[in-house]
């Protein structure tokens, strides 16, 4: 492991005095990460990109993960817990891209690629995330349609862009919706049904851009084709 100042500055990028600049500055990324402090150790394996350039070679890898439940979306856990990463059988240095919560089900991307995790991650790419989620009661008419509107979440408005309803069961009270959002904080779903007044008693992404879980059982995961990468990339999802 060598100090990421020292690692820019040897690849011949910018000086070292440079190079502590850049990281002070915020332009430089670990693994999809903004590292701003000067003391980072990072070794060969890393990521590194620094306005868009990658400063070290390496092979990338991308992987669509039908999560279960009780994983965590991390690439460690300080608590030892099994993340998304321990389930996919790669020696490269991966990790997930967005989150899931624990107890959330469905499509996670991972990969080693820094560049489309910030692409892909940037407030100002809209990508269409598709979840399901059964709620703890039937839900109302009424905020079905308030839904539709736009739920403020933290001072914020979430205007779904495609609200569904597949089904309410009456007698047992309970309803499953369909929801697309283009936004990504975190526990947003469940935090738009909270502010309605509803718990999400189970949560599914079953559709992130154009790619779906389809063919994948809970745990399996794909290689993404190289034309799905680059349609990652090429798809800008603004509005
Ligand atoms: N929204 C949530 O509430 N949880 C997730 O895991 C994803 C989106």
């Amino acid at each position: 492991m060598e100090r990421l100042q020292k690692v820019i500055a040897a690849s011949g990028y910018a000086s070292r005095r440079k190079a502590e600049e850049l990281i002070l500055n915020g332009k430089v990324y670990v693994n999809g990460e903004k590292i701003t402090e000067l003391g980072t150790k990072v070794s060969g394996n890393d990521d590194i990109v620094i306005d868009g350039v990658h400063l070290t070679k390496q092979d990338y890898v991308y992987y669509l993960l039908n999560k279960p439940r009780g994983i965590i979306s991390s690439a460690k856990d300080e608590h030892n817990r099994t993340t998304v990463v321990d389930l996919i059988n790669t020696n490269k240095r991966i990790y997930p891209i967005g989150r899931l919560d624990y107890d959330t089900t469905g499509l996670i991307i991972l990969t080693n690629d820094g560049e489309l995790t910030n692409l892909l991650s940037h407030p100002s790419n809209h990508v269409p995330k598709k979840y399901v989620a059964k709620l703890n009661r039937a839900i109302q008419k009424e905020d079905l349609i308030k839904l539709k509107e736009g739920i403020i979440v933290d001072g914020i408005k979430c205007i779904p862009t495609r609200v569904k309803l597949k089904k309410t069961d009456i007698e047992k009270d309970y309803s499953i919706v369909e929801i697309t959002i283009i936004e990504g904080r975190n526990h947003i779903i469940k935090n738009i049904f909270k502010e309605l007044g509803y718990l999400v008693d189970k949560l599914s992404r079953v559709e992130y851009a154009f790619l779906t879980t389809e063919g994948l059982k809970s745990g399996e995961y794909r290689e993404l084709s190289i034309k799905e990468v680059k349609r990652l990339y090429e798809e800008k999802y603004h509005n």
